[in-house]
C-alpha cells in the first residue's frame, strides 16, 4: 500500500474526509502541520495519526524546516504528499524531493482566485461560478498543472458561508477519489 503523508494548517475536515474515505487505498501515516493550536491535531488523535508538528519560526530558513521535514517523511516511508489547508509556500527543497508526488486542493476554479480566501474572493467579486480545484504543487502559488475541477454555480441567495459549506462538501467527495486515480492509475 502507497505511504502518504497530508499536510494541514487548519480545522482539517479534509483530512477527515480522506481519513473517513472507503475508497482511498492508501496509508496515512504522518500529518504535518505548522500550527500548534490547529484543530485539524485532535482529528489526527482521533484516527490515530501520528503528527509531525513545527513553528516555521524556530527555523532560520524555509530549507531547515524542510529538510527537517524530510527526514520525518523518510523516516516513515512516506511517497505522497497531500495538502490539505496548508497555507504555506512549498519550498525548492521538498519540491525537489518529492517531485510529482505534492497534490493540493484549492477552493476555486484556478487559474482564478489564487492565494488565501479563494471563497471570499470568488464572493465578493460577484462570480456566478466558482468550484474546486485539485492540481500539483509547483514553486508559483495553486500554479500548478491541474489534475481535476468540480464548479459549482453561485446562487443569488448564497452568503459566503452557504458558498463555503457547498464548496467543501464537494472537496471532501473531489479528494479522495482523485488521489485514488492519481495513486492506481
Ligand atoms: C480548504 O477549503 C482548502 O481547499 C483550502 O483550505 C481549506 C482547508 O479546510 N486550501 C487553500 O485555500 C489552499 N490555497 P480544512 O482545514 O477544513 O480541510
Amino acid at each position: 500500500k502507497v505511504k502518504a503523508a497530508v499536510f494541514a494548517s487548519g480545522t482539517g475536515s479534509n483530512f477527515a474526509a480522506i481519513m473517513e474515505s472507503e475508497e482511498l487505498d492508501c496509508d496515512i501515516v504522518l500529518l504535518v502541520c505548522d500550527k500548534q493550536e490547529a484543530s485539524v491535531l485532535e482529528k489526527a488523535e482521533k484516527y490515530n495519526v501520528p503528527a509531525f508538528v513545527f513553528n516555521p519560526k524556530d527555523f532560520s530558513s524555509k530549507a531547515d524546516y524542510e529538510n527537517e521535514i524530510i527526514a520525518k517523511l523518510q523516516e516513515a516511508g512516506v511517497t505522497w504528499i497531500f495538502l490539505a489547508g496548508y497555507m504555506r509556500i512549498v519550498g525548492p527543497t521538498l519540491l525537489q524531493t518529492f517531485d510529482r508526488k505534492i497534490v493540493n486542493i484549492h477552493p476555486s476554479l484556478l487559474p482564478a482566485f489564487p492565494g488565501v480566501d479563494a471563497i471570499g474572493q470568488a464572493y465578493k467579486a460577484g462570480a456566478k461560478t466558482t468550484g474546486v480545484t485539485v492540481h500539483f504543487i509547483d514553486a508559483g502559488i495553486d500554479t500548478g498543472p491541474i489534475i481535476a475541477q468540480e464548479s459549482l454555480d453561485i446562487h443569488s441567495d448564497d452568503t459566503e458561508e452557504t458558498l463555503k459549506q457547498r464548496i467543501q462538501k464537494i472537496e471532501h467527495e473531489l479528494y479522495p477519489r482523485v488521489i485514488n486515480q492519481l495513486l492506481y492509475r
